[in-house]
C-alpha cells in the first residue's frame, strides 16, 4: 500500500455534530438532535411510513408474553412496522446510510461494539400512549442506545401531547425531561439506564424507533 494511502485510512476527521451526541450521552445518558438529517428527509420517511400503512403492514405492538389484550392497550398502544435493511426504498435507504455512519463513528472513537441494529415505524393513534418503562428485556442487556426519529407534521402543537418523558436522575433524586415530537427531532438515550414513557398522544403521531446493540 502506498504511503499516501496509508495515511489517508489514518486520516480520522472529527464530526462535530456526532461528537456533540456523545459529549451529551456521556454527561446525561441522553441527546437531542435536529440535523442529523435535512427536512425532506423526515418528508420522504413519512410518505414511506404512511405507503405501508395503507397496506396494511402495521401490527399491534406487543408488551412481554403474558398481557392480555385490554391492559396490553392500556400499557402500550402503537402500532408498528419493522424495517429490514436489505428490503428498504430510497428514504429508508438514505436513514440506513446515516445511521450506520453514526454507528461506526461510535464503535471507532468510543469502543461501544455495535453491531446489530433493529428498527421500526410507530403510528400512535389518537389516545394512545406506553407507560413508563425500560427498552431493556429481562435477562438480555444487549440493547445500548435507543434511538426515536419522529416524522410527524409540520404543525405538531402542545395540545397534541404525545411527550416522550425520560425520568433522568441525579443523586437519587428524579428530573423528568419532557421532549416534544417535533418532526425532524431525533432522540438518542441509554436503553439500560433511562425509564422513559409517552404521554396519550391527542393526534396521530408519527415515528421511526429503533435500538443499537450489541452481540
Ligand atoms: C419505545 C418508546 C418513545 C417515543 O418505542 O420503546 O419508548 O418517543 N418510544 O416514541
Ligand atoms: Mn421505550
Amino acid at each position: 500500500m502506498a504511503v499516501n494511502e496509508l495515511f489517508e485510512q489514518l486520516d480520522f476527521t472529527e464530526n462535530p455534530r456526532y461528537e456533540k451526541i456523545i459529549a451529551d450521552l456521556l454527561e446525561r445518558q441522553y441527546s437531542i438532535t435536529t440535523n442529523f438529517f435535512p427536512e425532506e428527509d423526515v418528508i420522504a420517511l413519512r410518505q414511506s411510513l404512511f405507503t405501508k400503512y395503507n397496506e396494511d403492514r402495521f401490527k399491534k405492538a406487543a408488551i412481554g408474553n403474558h398481557f392480555n389484550e385490554t391492559i396490553a392497550k392500556t400499557v402500550r398502544g402503537d402500532f408498528i412496522h419493522w424495517l429490514k435493511e436489505n428490503d428498504t426504498n430510497p428514504a429508508e435507504t438514505n436513514f440506513f446510510v446515516g445511521i450506520n455512519d453514526f454507528v461506526d463513528y461510535l464503535n471507532k472513537t468510543c469502543f461501544t461494539g455495535i453491531l446489530h441494529k433493529e428498527f421500526h415505524y410507530a403510528i400512535y393513534p389518537k389516545g394512545t400512549c406506553y407507560k413508563r418503562h425500560l427498552d431493556t428485556f429481562q435477562n438480555d442487556d444487549r440493547r445500548k442506545l435507543s434511538v426515536v426519529y419522529y416524522l410527524n407534521e409540520e404543525d405538531w402543537k402542545p395540545e397534541y401531547g404525545g411527550e416522550l418523558v425520560l425520568y433522568t436522575k441525579k443523586e437519587d433524586k428524579e428530573y423528568p425531561v419532557i421532549i416534544y415530537p417535533y418532526p425532524g427531532r431525533m432522540v438518542i438515550f441509554e436503553s439500560q439506564v433511562l425509564e422513559h414513557e409517552v404521554k396519550p398522544v391527542e393526534k396521530e403521531r408519527l415515528s421511526i424507533t429503533g435500538w443499537l446493540r450489541t452481540r
